[in-house]
């Protein structure tokens, strides 16, 4: 259940009872705007994401999105972890964080866990990020782990920033 452990953060596998922070999540504005909208609009729906996205990702990929929570307290701050797409020829790195836990240096930290982890314990040679123009903190953070800008691709509905890491 949990995969990495951090100095303030535990990072786990989704669960369904995870359904109302991830309904929360998933339908904050800065989620819709920066990310989009994964048909999660009620706890059912949020159930069916879980099932569906994280939980059908563990299973095929042996990783997938993980939970960020404090470890102080306990409680869910957002999402870290890895996603593999069809429209991409390696793993990409994913991450949101409700805004009332922005700017504390959280992304960064469950960020550069993820990676480590993506590189020495999964041993990906490669790791891809793709971030809407103009969410300058989410490119802050790709600097901070060390990713490089790529080039401009369209994977469907609007250009993206894509970085790479080589490990
Ligand atoms: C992107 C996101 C994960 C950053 O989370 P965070 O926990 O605030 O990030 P951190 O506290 O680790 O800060 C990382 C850097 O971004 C900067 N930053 C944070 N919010 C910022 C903002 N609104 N505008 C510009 N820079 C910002 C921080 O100052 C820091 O910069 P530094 O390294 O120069 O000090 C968060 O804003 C978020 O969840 N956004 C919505 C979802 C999203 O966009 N996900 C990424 C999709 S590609």
């Amino acid at each position: 259940m949990q995969i990495i452990e951090t100095e303030r953060l535990r990072l786990r596998e989704i669960v369904e009872n995870d359904a109302p922070f991830i309904l929360e999540l998933l339908t904050d504005p800065s989620f819709l705007e920066n990310i989009g909208d994964r048909g999660v609009s009620d706890l059912a729906s949020a159930v069916h994401y879980v099932r569906n996205g994280p939980r059908a990702s563990y299973a095929r990929h042996g990783y997938g999105l993980w939970l960020v929570e404090l470890k102080e307290t306990g409680e869910a701050l957002g999402m870290s972890g890895l996603v593999r797409r069809d429209t991409l020829p390696a793993p990409d790195i994913g991450y949101a964080f409700l805004p009332r836990y922005w700017s504390k240096g959280y992304a960064v930290e469950a960020c550069t866990a993820v990676r480590d982890h993506a590189i020495r314990t999964l041993g990906l040679p490669r790791l891809l990020a793709i971030v809407s123009p103009g969410n300058e903190a989410s490119v802050k953070v790709l600097a901070r782990i060390g990713l490089h800008f790529q080039a401009i691709v369209n994977l469907g509905e609007e250009d993206l920033q894509l970085f790479a890491l080589d490990a």
